[in-house]
């Protein structure tokens, strides 16, 4: 894996071309597949299940990163892990028993992660560290992809670097809403090393590029290489 990891979120691909999109986004050199969960109880809006991470597995064997927005957690993990999920990730308001949770989803094989709301307090991470495989900070309020980048989680995310530069540990720190071209190195320098990116990737799709995508792709890490 990149130091810097582009983590296109299907939430805004073309779900009639679900596979096509996916494989032509990993061959334009995105690293990870963004897998949003919504439930229409945790957040305001509905999405996809297990059933779809099961039908795009076979495709990559690119990490799906799915990010749990429901609410509650633990009925669904082990469907996940059954399906594929790499990675795990929920928002620690939406779980009774977070170490739970985090164990429940390692004990499926999976790495695991806590979600930061704009408005969630970073004290959730005091007893959490040691079983953390990544920190999402949400820079939009969650359910809809094309919002716009909220700059308060740029001061998040410095908070949440040097908490896990003093933990010592290997956690991935990711970023999710409103990453663009024209503020994914801000958003470098402030700590994030995992970006997600939804509209922002597949609203530049280019009939001339070979799979898509290539020139946002590339236009997003030459930015990073800039940091
Ligand atoms: C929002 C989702 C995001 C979303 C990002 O609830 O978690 O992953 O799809 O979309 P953009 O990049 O369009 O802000
Ligand atoms: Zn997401």
């Amino acid at each position: 894996m990149p130091k810097y990891k582009i983590a296109p979120s299907i939430l805004s691909a073309n779900f009639a071309k679900l596979g096509e999109e996916i494989t032509n986004v990993l061959a334009a050199g995105a690293d990870i597949i963004h897998f949003d969960v919504m439930d229409n109880h945790y957040v305001p809006n509905l999405t996809i299940g297990p059933l779809v991470c099961e039908a795009i597995r076979p495709l990559t064997t690119a990490m799906i990163d799915v990010h749990l927005m429901v609410k509650p957690v633990d009925r669904i993990i082990p469907d996940f892990a059954k399906a594929g999920a790499n990675m795990i990730t929920f928002h620690p308001e939406a779980s009774e028993h977070i170490d739970r949770t985090l164990g429940l989803i390692k004990e499926c094989g999976c790495k695991a992660g806590l979600v930061f709301n704009p408005g969630t307090p970073l004290h959730y991470l005091d007893h959490a560290m040691d079983k953390l495989d990544m920190i999402l900070i949400m820079s939009v309020n969650p359910g809809f992809g094309g919002q716009k980048f909220i700059p308060e989680a740029l001061a998040k995310l410095r908070a949440v670097r040097q908490k896990i530069d003093a933990s010592g540990r290997d956690i991935w720190l990711e970023i999710d809403g409103g990453v663009k071209v024209d503020n994914i190195a801000e958003i470098a320098r402030a700590g994030a090393d995992t970006f997600v990116a939804g509209s922002a990737v597949f609203g530049a799709a280019k009939d001339t590029d070979a799979h898509r995508y290539d020139t946002v792709i590339a236009a997003l890490r030459a930015e990073l290489a800039k940091v």
